[in-house]
């Protein structure tokens, strides 16, 4: 239900259940849990999340499984799909969605947590909870207006209707619409960060992502304190006297 590729420096794991368009059962969110824990220590210097077969990313949790369960069930649920967000934002390399086809629901969720988003002009992506009756509850009532502001999250949100990856764009949902081959589309992507030293992005990433959380005062320290951790890496002495030498550094990730 998940699969894992190599390709180069960059790990790809695919959804892989296309007969329910990879929508995620028990099983898949175990096998992802797992995938996940394997991948915070392998040597892959970023990971691009898509869907196996071309007409889905991931069409959000198996809602076979959605029926009867206790309120305890449920809470225990959705603390579980936040969890996997978490397992995802805090790999120790960029993560990228290449969304291809639907991304619906805790799908698009989970794509939430990746540090990038990329989708095909033709994927239609959405939150489709609310025609179940339901609130969404993996992560995205929390991430998506970080991510877009309020009103087009609440717009997103409440109305359940699908947008294709060019409004996906426009909305800021993801950072480009591509044309063509997914793969490629995230490589070649990813490429754009590969090279750079992992820690080094570390740092800028959370520093960013707690920028919406904290008063101005509060993320310039966090900042401050982050840029003062940078400069204790060997990659910064690298970095600099590569600068210095004029040639390309090569970065240690210490
Ligand atoms: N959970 C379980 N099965 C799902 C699923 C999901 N989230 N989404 C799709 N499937 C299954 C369908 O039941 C169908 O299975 P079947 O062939 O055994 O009947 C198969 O995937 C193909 O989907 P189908 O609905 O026939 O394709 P479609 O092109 O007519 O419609 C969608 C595509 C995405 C519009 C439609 O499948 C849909 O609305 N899915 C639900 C998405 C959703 O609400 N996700 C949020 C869950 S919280």
């Amino acid at each position: 239900m998940i699969d894992i590729e190599r390709h180069g420096d960059c790990a790809v794991l695919k959804f892989n259940r296309p007969d329910a368009l990879n929508a995620l059962n028990a099983d898949g969110l175990s096998a992802l849990e797992e995938a996940l824990k394997e991948l915070e220590t392998s040597d892959a210097r970023a990971l691009i999340l898509t869907g196996a077969g071309d007409r889905a990313y991931c069409a959000g949790a198996d809602i076979n499984e959605l029926g009867p369960r206790t309120p305890g069930q449920v809470r225990a649920a959705a603390r579980r799909g936040q969890a996997i967000g978490l397992q995802i934002e805090n790999l120790p390399f960029p993560s990228i969605a290449v969304i291809n086809g639907y991304a619906l629901g805790g799908g698009l969720e989970l794509s939430l947590a990746c540090t990038f988003r990329l989708a095909a002009r033709t994927a239609m992506m959405g939150f489709p909870e609310v025609k179940l009756g339901i609130c969404t509850g993996w992560g995205g009532t929390q991430r998506l207006p970080r991510l877009i502001g309020p009103q087009d999250a609440l717009d997103l949100l409440m109305s359940g209707r699908l947008i294709d990856g060019a409004e996906a764009e426009n909305v800021g949902l993801v950072y480009s619409a591509f044309d063509g081959d997914p793969i490629e589309a995230g490589l070649t992507f990813a490429a754009n960060f590969t090279a750079n030293s992992l820690p080094a992005m570390r740092f800028v990433r959370e520093a960013v992502l707690r920028a919406s959380d904290l008063v101005l005062e509060e993320g310039f320290r966090t900042e401050a304190d982050l840029s003062t951790l940078s400069y204790q890496l060997e990659d910064s002495a690298e970095g600099v006297a590569a600068f210095l030498e004029k040639r390309e550094p090569a970065f240690k990730d210490r």
